[in-house]
């Protein structure tokens, strides 16, 4: 019911028939005899060449105006494009003043896009990148519906801060002009609210009926640190299921869903990459098709490996790594880079370095100061998702809730999943920019999604 985009006009044949192609205007060239203006509509990584042989046609395009163009799609003798519209009528739908507008042609700072992020998906690369995030979600989506997960809705609004870091946003009603101050409410709901740092916690609660459940949804958190890997405002693959006892379940299903995205943006001729991004497809491909399972490691043996590493070159790290500190970004890089050089899988970490809900290690030969966690760390990146198995036992969540400083008031619900019927089980969260981010080699997730949000920055 609507025209072809200029991608369809692309990929279809050439005929008689006139056909009309709505878009904008990223260049004119203007000749004696001859116009031209390459049309987009950010449906392909490619424009379409309109030629003007009436150049009085072309009079009124300017960079940046959306115009309604109609002709004849033809052959295109000239180099650098297959097909051409020959143009028999222009109707210029918006006009663009070219002194004003501030996506000019010339290469653009990521500073002066950001700046005027309403009107940087005008460009080739955030086109790209908001095209690979609708690639990225439809795989995952499809790997996880093969698999048998239901995709559910999880709430925005919480009471609870899943991570127990101190980031989650806090929400307040306006206040009520009816209302003198005094008794104003200051809870809408009752009880402190926030914004989600993550749905895994009403995940549990699904997937403790449900069996296998993932969503793909908005986090926020009050980051301040201004990194190229931090947003206050990004997306989360997160997925959970029941009856899993083993991390390496974790691993596998992880490693499982990034294969498959891999192998479908590598694949798929869809205009998801810029000619720079496209240059990183072998690797990726290598990635998703080696035959053996990507490396596993635990936080112990990656640690020693560090520890290793920094007694021979101590100028490498600005942090000396030890067992019981965290990971910084440079050792997660490392590791990924320079001992697996490639994706690695990280286990076991501390239970002091980790969240409240992960299974602690007990059984037979495990070391009980660590919880059945992973994270899984890729080149370039660092930490790109983490999962891990959830305390199950009443009894032992209760104490690393007391722990933690956790009410049972707030965290009563929590406990009941364990007390009726609970089973043994597990997931993960994966960040959703940085996955866009490792694909496409885009250095700052800021580019990664296409209206960001960081500490300090929230311009629309
Ligand atoms: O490691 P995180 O904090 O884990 C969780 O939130 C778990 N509850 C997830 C789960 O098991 N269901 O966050 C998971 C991932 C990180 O590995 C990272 O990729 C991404 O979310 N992430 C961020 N991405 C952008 N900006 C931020 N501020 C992020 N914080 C976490
Ligand atoms: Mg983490």
């Amino acid at each position: 019911c609507l025209p072809p985009t200029i991608r369809q006009l692309l990929s279809s044949r050439t005929a008689s028939d006139p056909v009309q192609v709505n878009g904008w205007v990223k260049s004119v060239r203007r000749q004696k005899k001859v116009a031209f203006a390459m049309i987009s509509d950010g449906s392909s990584d490619k424009g379409l060449q309109a030629v003007f042989t009436k150049v009085d046609l072309a009079k009124p395009l300017t960079n940046g105006c959306s115009v309604r163009l109609t002709g004849k799609l033809a052959d295109s003798p000239g180099k650098g494009q297959d097909k051409e519209l020959q143009v028999d009528q222009v109707e210029l739908l918006g006009e663009c003043d070219p002194a004003e507008y501030p996506i000019q042609k010339q290469a653009l700072s990521v500073e002066h896009l950001r700046d005027h992020c309403h009107l940087r998906a005008r460009t080739d690369e955030i086109t790209a990148m908001i095209r690979l995030r609708d690639l990225a979600s439809r795989s995952l989506c499809r790997y996880f519906e093969d698999q048998g997960f239901c995709y559910v809705h999880t709430p925005i609004t919480t009471s609870s801060d899943c991570e127990g870091a101190g980031e989650a946003f806090r929400i307040a009603p306006p206040p009520s002009p009816d209302l003198p101050s005094s008794e104003n409410p200051a809870e809408f709901f009752g009880r402190p609210a926030y914004l989600t740092v993550s749905s895994q916690l009403h995940l549990e609660a699904l997937a403790n009926a449900i069996s296998r459940v993932y969503t793909l949804s908005p986090c926020f958190r009050a980051e301040r640190s201004q990194t190229n890997r931090h947003l206050a405002e990004f997306w989360m693959l997160e997925a959970e299921w029941a009856f899993t006892r083993d991390i390496d379940d974790v691993c596998t299903v992880l490693e499982g869903s990034l294969r498959h995205v891999l192998k479908q943006a590598g694949a798929s001729g869809e205009p998801v990459w810029t000619a720079g991004e496209r240059a990183r497809l072998p690797q990726l491909q290598a990635y998703a098709d080696s035959d053996t399972a990507w490396p596993r490691l635990t936080y112990a043996a990656a640690v020693a490996e560090l520890e290793a590493f920094h007694a021979a070159s101590p100028r490498t790290f600005d942090f000396a790594p030890a067992w019981g500190r965290p990971l910084q970004s440079e050792h997660e890089r490392w590791l990924a880079e320079h001992l697996a050089r490639g994706p690695l899988f990280v286990t076991d970490y501390p239970a002091h370095l980790k969240a409240f809900y992960m299974r602690q290690n007990d059984a037979p030969g495990r070391d009980p100061r660590t919880v059945a966690c992973v994270d899984l760390l890729v080149p370039g990146l660092g930490e790109l998702a983490g999962g891990s198995l959830r305390e199950e036992r009443e009894d032992r969540l209760r104490g690393a809730m007391v722990r933690f400083g956790l009410g049972e008031e707030e965290y009563g619900w929590y406990l009941d999943l364990r007390r009726y019927g609970g089973a043994p089980h597990g997931g993960f969260g994966l960040g959703f920019e940085r996955l866009i981010s490792w694909m496409s080699g885009v250095e700052n997730v800021r580019e990664c999604i296409p209206i960001p949000r960081w500490a300090g920055r929230m311009l629309l």
